[in-house]
């Protein structure tokens, strides 16, 4: 049959290709291969009991319409209380926006404040959503290289330099995916001068905010009084609290920038979903306990596979302050080979390591680092032991 073409920008957009290689593992799973995936985004923990119940009894309270497009009144006004207590932002419930994960915050808040043609900086390696959300609002990413030789930060420098008159947004994303570095506060006001210098917006992605280890502490770059305006501080429920599937982030920002982002939601989408809104309600409003328990579980595992990882000859894996991920350096192995593998790039190790140790992980490219794979630290200790010995096993076998 005849068909007109399909979207062009969509053929654009990159597939994700950090979920490719999950179902990849999970196809290898229910074939009953013993595969040990370092690829998931989330926590592996459940979410909390209390707040499981605070969603059924939304559902049993038959709260399940739809709800005012901004979120519920309870939700913003507790969202202005986090933002005030944790992160020293004035925002009240007219200059915030709950919507459907804080993916969907940070696309919206690119809606909100893009022209077509607009340049957006992202630093590398980066979250693999940001430059085809950018492309996806006409923009254009510019992408700031960072390695692990500078701790995969920034200078306030390299960011004035890459600027132009065209530059409309900067995306700071501490604690980062994939690197896990975490800006400290002094490098954080530095990068706020260069903002205030020109005026562009700041999208500052902070979900990952409570996994922060050793001495790492998170700073709000909006709490800066002369970014304050320009800021939009987007976080959510899915990390902190275990809730990836409940789709559920909000952003704080200039009410100019709120309403906006709102007349786009409320076109595309509408409110998030009602159920999800009164769980989150209850997270936001209860002591974090659990949120600190998990975090000290990860830190352990952090601890353990950097540890690990540095002893595998090869390998240099810098000590991430933050989230949930170590993005190990493995550019020495490329060139290298074993039967009937060559291992050309971080695609070809990550193939090998998932065809020939049954460890799957993330290739660098996904991430703009094509010298590095991702692993994730969310499985138990058990689990990071095997696949570590399982990685150890497999790059022992390349011979140069
Ligand atoms: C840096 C970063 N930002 C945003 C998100 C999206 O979070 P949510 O599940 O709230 O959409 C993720 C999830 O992987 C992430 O790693």
């Amino acid at each position: 049959m005849r068909r007109r073409p399909l979207s062009r920008k969509v053929d654009t957009v990159a597939e994700s290709q950090t979920l490719a290689i999950s179902a990849r593992a999970a196809a290898m799973k229910r074939e009953g291969i013993d595969v040990i995936s370092l690829t998931a985004g989330e926590p592996d923990f459940p979410t909390p009991d209390h707040i499981k119940r605070a969603g059924i009894a939304a559902i049993e309270g038959n709260f399940t319409k739809y709800t005012a497009n901004k979120g519920i009144p309870d939700l913003l006004e507790a969202i202005s209380n986090k933002f005030r207590k944790e992160n020293d932002l004035p925002w009240g419930t007219a200059e915030i926006l709950v919507s459907s994960g804080a993916k969907h915050s940070i696309f919206n808040a690119l809606q909100a404040i893009c022209n077509p043609g607009d340049e957006v900086v992202i630093t590398s390696p980066y979250w693999v959503s940001y430059p085809d959300m950018v492309k996806l609002v006409d923009a254009k990413p510019i992408v700031i290289k960072t390695t692990d030789k500078s701790n995969f930060k920034i200078t306030a420098k390299e960011l004035r330099k890459a600027l132009s008159l065209k530059t409309k947004v900067f995306i700071f994303n501490s604690p980062s995916n994939p690197t896990g570095m975490v800006y400290s506060q002094e490098e954080i006001e530095e990068i706020a001068a260069v903002i205030a210098d020109t005026g562009m917006y700041v999208i500052s992605d902070e979900i990952y905010e409570h996994l922060v280890y050793g001495d790492a502490a998170h700073f709000s770059i909006g709490s800066i009084d002369a970014v304050k305006d320009l800021t939009v501080t987007v976080n959510g429920v899915s990390k902190a609290f275990s809730m990836t599937g409940w789709r559920l982030g909000y952003m704080g920002a200039h009410k100019d920038i709120i309403a906006n982002a709102a007349k786009f939601q409320g076109q595309v989408t509408s409110n998030a979903c009602s159920i999800s809104q009164k769980a989150a309600l209850h997270a936001l409003t209860s002591p974090l306990d659990e949120v600190w328990r998990m975090r000290d579980e990860f830190e352990k595992r952090r601890d353990y596979v950097v540890g690990e990882l540095n002893a595998i000859p090869g390998i240099t894996c810098t000590k991430p302050k933050g989230s949930f991920y170590v993005l190990p350096r493995v550019d020495e192995y490329f060139g290298s080979s074993a039967d009937k593998y060559a291992i050309r790039s971080d695609v070809d190790l990550c193939e090998y390591l998932l065809l020939e140790g049954k460890v799957a992980s993330v290739p660098g490219s996904a991430f703009g680092a094509h010298e590095y794979i991702r692993l994730s630290y969310t499985s138990s200790m058990d689990e990071l032991r095997k696949g570590i010995e399982r990685i150890g096993e497999c790059l022992g076998k390349l011979a140069s």
